[in-house]
Order: structure tokens, then C-alpha cells, then sequence
């Protein structure tokens, strides 16, 4: 069986190091090729602690993609996961995007490129099994519940707002309805921005402190009683590595953009 050749962009990251000792780990995938700009010219073993893994890193995806991987994993920054994802398109790839903070345009227009050339891109908000249920949940509660809302909460240092989790779970619950307000925004007195954004029929609320890791409530509300489906993320990134090995299992088979690891899982 030919080994399936993988390419991770963020491979010295907090998740796409764990990642890439999950890729190490496995008898069906070898990674190729990683990118990060401060590592370029070493071996990946040598800078994640692992040895035997002498995976070379590149600075740019232009250098990874000339290794012909079969999927690049993105795992860096919002501000350059879109070049990578295009770039690896174009070079015949299929990709699996781990990296949260790209728009709904952004993947509108990485789904028209993918559809032109017939590849596919797996876009993974957040690869935990656990977080894969809340979605689907979720989406049981919006198809009874008409008012939700979703709070968001990370440390401090997260730049990117709202978290991909949130926006994943606004995109999924779109495709159920728009959450009810009973007092519009417009209406609203006092401080609009109190009440969130609107992302695509979803009040979505981010708080970013010291002493949170990454949390999220989905609060379905009726007269006298909710329904709060809340997720913790612990500190290492070893939840994420099953997803996204699975996710980069699967991505061949599809073609064109698809969010949400469970539209490779059956359920
Ligand atoms: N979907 C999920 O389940 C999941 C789970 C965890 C994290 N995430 C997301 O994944 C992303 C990465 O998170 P992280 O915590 O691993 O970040 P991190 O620890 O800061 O790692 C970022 C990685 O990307 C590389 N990088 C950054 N900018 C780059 C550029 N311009 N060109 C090439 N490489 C670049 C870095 O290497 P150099 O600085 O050396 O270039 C490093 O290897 C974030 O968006 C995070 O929210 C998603």
C-alpha cells in the first residue's frame, strides 16, 4: 500500500508538532514536508523531539509543495492559511484546514478553486470527538429551540476572534435557521454592541482573559428553562491528533469545500 505523502504548514506549532508525532506514529502516512519560517534547513525530529524523524522544513509552502504531497495540513496563522491552502490546490493537493479565523468569503472562494480542479479541502474548526457531539447536538437543540446564543471564551492572547469553533457551530446552525431575537438589534437601546455579533443568524460573543484555555457555551433558551451545551478544551493539543489524522484519511474522497469533521464521519 503506497503511504498516503503529507505536507503540515505549522509543523513546530503547539498543534501541528503533536500532529506530526501522530503522522510519525501511523503505518499508512509519512509527512514529506513541513513549513516554518524560523526552522527552515532542519529536520523535523530534530527541532519537536523525535527522533528518526528527518522530515525536511521548508520557509515557504512554494519549497514544501515541490515534494508533491497528496494533503497539506494548514496549521499556522489566519493571515497566510489561504495562500497555503491555494498554493496547495493549485499544486494538486487536497487539504485539511485546522487553522481557525478565515471568513465565509475566504472559503467561497478556496470551494470555487477546489470545485475548477476537483479537490477537496476538509476545514476542521476544532478536531476533538468532543467538540465534533456539541455540534451535533447543537443542531438538535436548534431544530426545537428557536433562541441561542454562543459565548466563546479564550485567554488573552488569542488574536483571532471569534474562535473557529464558534464560527463552525454559526455556520452549522445556519444551515437549521436563524436564531430568534425578540428585540432586534436595531431596536436595541443603549450599547448595540453589547449584544454580539450576528454570524450568519447566530449571536456570537468572545471573551478573551487570562486564566481560560478555550471554552465555549451554546445557550438554547425557552420560557422557564435552558439548555447549556458547554465544551472545555484541556492544555495539550493530543485531543486534536485523532480528527485530524481521520480527516486527512478522508479528504480524498471529497471534492470542493467541507466544514465539520462529521462529513467524514458516520453518525
Ligand atoms: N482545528 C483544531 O482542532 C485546532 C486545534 C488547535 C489549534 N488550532 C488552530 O491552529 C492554528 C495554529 O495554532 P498553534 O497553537 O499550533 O499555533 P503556534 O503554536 O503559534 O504555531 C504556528 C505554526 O505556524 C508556523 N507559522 C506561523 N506563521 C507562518 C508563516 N507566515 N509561514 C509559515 N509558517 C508559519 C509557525 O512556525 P514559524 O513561526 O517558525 O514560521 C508554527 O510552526 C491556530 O489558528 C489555532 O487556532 C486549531
Amino acid at each position: 500500500m503506497n503511504k498516503l505523502r503529507i505536507c503540515v504548514a505549522g509543523a513546530t506549532g503547539w498543534a501541528g508538532s503533536e500532529l506530526s508525532k501522530g503522522i510519525f506514529a501511523s503505518d499508512d502516512m509519512e509527512q514529506v514536508a513541513a513549513i516554518s519560517r524560523s526552522n527552515t534547513g532542519k529536520a523535523l525530529g530534530d527541532v519537536i523531539g523525535v527522533e528518526g524523524l528527518d522530515t525536511p522544513i521548508y520557509g515557504t509552502a512554494e519549497e514544501a509543495l515541490q515534494s508533491h504531497p497528496d494533503v497539506l495540513v494548514e496549521y499556522t496563522k489566519p493571515e497566510v492559511a489561504k495562500s497555503h491552502i491555494l498554493a496547495a490546490l493549485r499544486s494538486g493537493a487536497n487539504v485539511v484546514v485546522g487553522t481557525s479565523g478565515l471568513s465565509n468569503e475566504d472559503y467561497e472562494e478556496i470551494d470555487t478553486l477546489a470545485k475548477q480542479i476537483n479537490r477537496g479541502v476538509l476545514a476542521v474548526g476544532n478536531f476533538a470527538l468532543t467538540v465534533v457531539l456539541l455540534q451535533k447536538f447543537a443542531e438538535m437543540a436548534a431544530k426545537y429551540i428557536p433562541h441561542w446564543e454562543i459565548i466563546d471564551y479564550a485567554h488573552s492572547e488569542k488574536r483571532d476572534a471569534p474562535s473557529g469553533t464558534a464560527r463552525e457551530l454559526a455556520n452549522r446552525l445556519a444551515g437549521i435557521r436563524e436564531s430568534q431575537l425578540d428585540v432586534t438589534l436595531e431596536e436595541t437601546e443603549g450599547v448595540r454592541e453589547t449584544r454580539g455579533a450576528r454570524m450568519q443568524g447566530t449571536q456570537v460573543h468572545s471573551v478573551r482573559l487570562p486564566g481560560y484555555v478555550i471554552s465555549i457555551d451554546a445557550i438554547f433558551g425557552m420560557p422557564d428553562q435552558k439548555l447549556i451545551l458547554r465544551h472545555e478544551s484541556g492544555t495539550s493539543a493530543e485531543p486534536y491528533v485523532s480528527g485530524a489524522l481521520l480527516a486527512i484519511r478522508e479528504v480524498g474522497k471529497l471534492v470542493g469545500v467541507h466544514r465539520g469533521l462529521d462529513r467524514v464521519m458516520n453518525f
